[in-house]
């Protein structure tokens, strides 16, 4: 199966298994799991816009994810994950290093991609962050993919 064929699977057991299920967090957990078995990608996970402790405004909290842990709170506009919260876009990024600003929250870790996950209204309500430790790792084919079940969870 290539890469193409492999997603439209996994994105039809991720309809299934989101069908009918209103708890966002049961959701992103199998969601996190279902594309992490199946990728092999090296984290994959989702952070949440979350009202700041201080009640100053709001940032992304680190929800369920696959792989070795992560930092916890990202700003607006910080790192690839805000990055992707303010743009409101999907943000692939070939070379972390070459990304100013990325946040490393494991040093093996040398690609990425960022979707925004959207409430009905339009707004940011998550972003999905996967990591690869290998460059180049995520195209337009993850984006498609990766933006259709991103498009199941709110
Ligand atoms: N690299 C991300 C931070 C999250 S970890 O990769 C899991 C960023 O720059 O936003």
């Amino acid at each position: 199966m290539n890469k193409a064929e492999t997603y439209q699977l996994l994105t039809e057991q991720i309809r299934a298994l989101t069908e009918g299920e209103s708890d966002v967090v049961a959701i992103m957990a199998n969601v996190a799991a279902a594309i992490h078995e199946t990728m092999g990608f090296w984290w994959t996970g989702f952070y949440r816009v979350m009202p700041k402790a201080d009640g100053e405004g709001e940032e992304l909290v680190l929800g369920p994810f696959q792989g070795p842990v992560a930092c916890m709170h990202i700003p607006f506009g910080k790192g690839v994950c805000g990055t992707a919260w303010k743009r409101q876009e999907t943000v692939v990024v070939p070379d972390v290093e070459q990304f100013p600003g990325h946040i490393a929250c494991s040093s093996l870790s040398r690609s990425e991609i960022v979707v925004p996950v959207f409430s009905a209204s339009g707004d940011v309500v998550a972003v999905l962050d996967i990591d690869s430790k290998e460059l180049n790792t995520f195209d337009d084919i993850d984006q498609k993919y990766l933006e259709v079940i991103c498009s199941f969870i709110s």
